[in-house]
């Protein structure tokens, strides 16, 4: 399997999968990363990861559209065929999102469907609730919206910051994306409308 990596900022969940990858754990090529902020930690882990980066400025261009189908032309250039989405936080439009329906994922730090969107994990913090937890789901025109792949729960507790929810959430994701790329790799996961099948 091929993939791509879109990510904008720290890359945890990037290194997380070129580890497995390195590792022997995981059986894909990671042929692109790409990147909307040239600062972002997620290009220099690519670097050393030996992996090529396509790293833009959302600003040098006309519209949204214009930059995803430069995108889209280089996913189509490496035979790109599973878009990995860690961390990406920019709204993808059918652009990219028509042409890999059913082959583009996302993963969010809550139980979707509650919290979609920014800042998920303060929405937990502030709604009070005792477990929030790690979702991967498939990538539809909505915002978090698509088939749920695979959830993990994580506990709020006593005394509980954003930043210490954040740790133990990234341990969470780092562990659960590889695995499910693996599934994916190996042809075990199907979408049936809103289910997805795992065998
Ligand atoms: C993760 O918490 C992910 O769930 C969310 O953005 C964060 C990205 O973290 N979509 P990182 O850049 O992979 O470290």
């Amino acid at each position: 399997l091929r993939i791509a990596v879109f990510a904008s900022g720290n890359g945890s969940n990037f290194q997380a999968i070129a580890d497995a990858v390195q590792a022997g754990k995981l059986d894909v090529s990671i042929e692109l990363l790409v990147c909307d902020k040239p600062q972002a930690p997620v290009v220099a882990r690519a670097e050393r990861a030996g992996v090529e980066a396509f790293v833009f400025k959302p600003k040098d261009y006309a519209s949204r559209e214009a930059y995803e189908q430069e995108i889209l032309q280089k996913l189509r250039d490496k035979q790109v065929d599973l878009v990995v989405l860690a961390g990406y936080m920019r709204i993808i439009t059918s652009v990219l999102v028509e042409p890999y329906e059913g082959k583009m994922i996302n993963i969010h730090p809550s139980m979707l469907p509650s919290f979609p969107g920014v800042n998920a994990i303060g929405q937990a913090l502030q709604y009070g609730v005792k477990v929030t937890g790690v979702t991967v789901h498939f990538v539809d025109g909505g915002l978090d919206s698509g088939p749920i792949i695979a959830q993990r729960a994580v506990d709020i507790l006593p005394g509980d910051t954003e930043e210490s929810v954040a740790a133990r959430i990234h341990a969470v994701e780092q562990e659960l994306y590889p695995q499910v790329i693996e599934w994916i790799a190996a042809g075990k996961v199907s979408i049936e409308g809103r289910h997805v099948v795992i065998d």
